[in-house]
């Protein structure tokens, strides 16, 4: 063997080495780290915890140390909140790739949940726009507890025409649904909308968003949902247990895909000639090392070579001025959310078993305070 041939398989073997032992560490399961004793004098709340990685069974109401501003953050009374899928994600470490950003073996951050709606209870020096005693919904890590801090980013006041509950289950799923539709498929007056996974979270909020656009919206989902998806505004409704959409014969300009079920193929033949793919969903799959991302990355990859424009993107959370056009769009009564069920906050377990099952009708609620 030649000297380059000789680094060459040694730099190779390296990497092999390095995936495999990077491999192992996220597959790694550490034990759950013991809770640390509070001070005596702590102020305390409640609050969902996780230790380790796993099924909702690792979910535990506790006693935590209520937080303290810094001079850029709200404390807020968080009175619901929502679970998303990717709460799921996070509580199980999966899929591993996660665990980079997360923790490797165990979570780094023990909380869990990301929307919320609430009331402002006190504010750093450095806080511009907002006050004590404003109603308010948006993200912050950690949701699932009686008060969260939070940066003013990714906040807005709550619109005034819906209950707290129903402002906890808009920003996520919300916000994946409009800026799917309005900033990646462009949707604009009179085109045709499929909405794929019309009945779950994120379908909802898209039925009525591109309603709202001016859209002729054609929703999927199944039998037992067909009125409900008729009801938040749909056109058409396919139900995919009886038809498939990608067969009626009928083409659209936009497929807002929120299950990621159908093939590149399949989809190709339900496009009009300018026709746009965005997908939001992947297939649920406990699978571990890419789950979802397998199948947005696919379509990352294929997209220069297909006919049609297939775009996958990661809904972004900042967004405030996101969060005024749906609480616009909500006040105007353009867009009302959907709620299925409602746990108390010791029920999150029981929440996310539910969630992960995959056929919510809407959102699923915590009721917090
Ligand atoms: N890219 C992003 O930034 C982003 C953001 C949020 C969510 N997501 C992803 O988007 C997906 C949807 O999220 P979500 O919050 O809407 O989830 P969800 O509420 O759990 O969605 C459940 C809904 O999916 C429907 N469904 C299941 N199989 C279906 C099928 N074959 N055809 C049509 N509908 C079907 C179910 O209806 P039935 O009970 O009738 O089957 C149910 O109503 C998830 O994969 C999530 O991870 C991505």
């Amino acid at each position: 063997m030649t000297l380059p041939a000789k680094i060459g398989s040694g730099i190779l073997a390296l990497i092999v080495v390095a995936v495999i032992v990077l491999a192992a560490a996220l597959a790694h399961n550490s034990a759950p780290a013991p809770a640390q004793p509070l001070p005596r004098n702590a102020v305390l709340m409640r609050a969902i915890v996780y230790r380790q990685y796993g099924p909702p069974d690792v979910l535990t109401l506790e006693e935590v140390r209520k937080p303290t501003p810094a001079a850029n953050e709200l404390l807020i009374k968080v009175h619901a909140a929502s679970v998303n899928p990717l709460d799921w994600h996070y509580m199980r470490g999966a899929p591993y790739i996660i665990r980079l950003e997360r923790g490797i073996g165990a979570p780094k951050f023990n909380r869990i949940g990301v929307d919320f709606s609430g009331t402002v209870e006190a504010v750093g020096a450095e806080v511009r726009q907002f006050k004590v005693g404003d109603p308010i919904f948006g993200t912050a890590d950690g949701a699932l507890a009686d008060y969260v801090t939070s940066t003013e980013v990714g906040l807005a006041l709550k619109p005034a025409n819906i209950s707290f509950e129903q402002a906890a289950a808009v920003p996520v799923a919300g916000l994946t649904a409009l800026q799917g539709l309005r900033d990646y498929a462009h949707v604009a007056r009179g085109q045709k909308v499929l909405i794929n996974g019309a009945s779950g979270g994120v379908g909802t909020f898209a039925v009525q968003i591109a309603k709202a656009f001016g859209a002729e919206v054609t929703g999927v989902c199944s039998t037992r949902n067909v009125d409900l998806v008729r009801s938040i505004g749909a056109d058409h409704v396919i139900d995919y247990t009886r038809e498939d959409f990608t067969r009626t014969g009928s083409r659209y300009d936009v497929i807002f895909d929120a299950v990621g079920n159908r093939g590149v193929r399949d989809l190709e033949r339900s496009l009009t000639p300018r026709g746009v793919v965005v997908l939001v969903g992947a297939a649920p799959s406990l699978e571990p090392w890419l789950g979802p991302l397998e199948g947005l990355m696919k379509v990352r990859v294929l997209s220069p070579f297909l006919h049609h424009r297939y775009v996958s993107f990661f809904a972004d959370a900042n967004k405030t001025a996101d969060l005024d056009t749906l609480r616009d769009l909500i006040q105007s009564g353009k867009v009302t959310p959907v709620i299925d069920r409602r746990y108390p906050l010791s029920e999150a377990p029981a929440a996310m078993r539910y969630l992960e099952a995959g056929h919510a009708r809407g959102k699923v609620i915590i009721g917090v305070n």
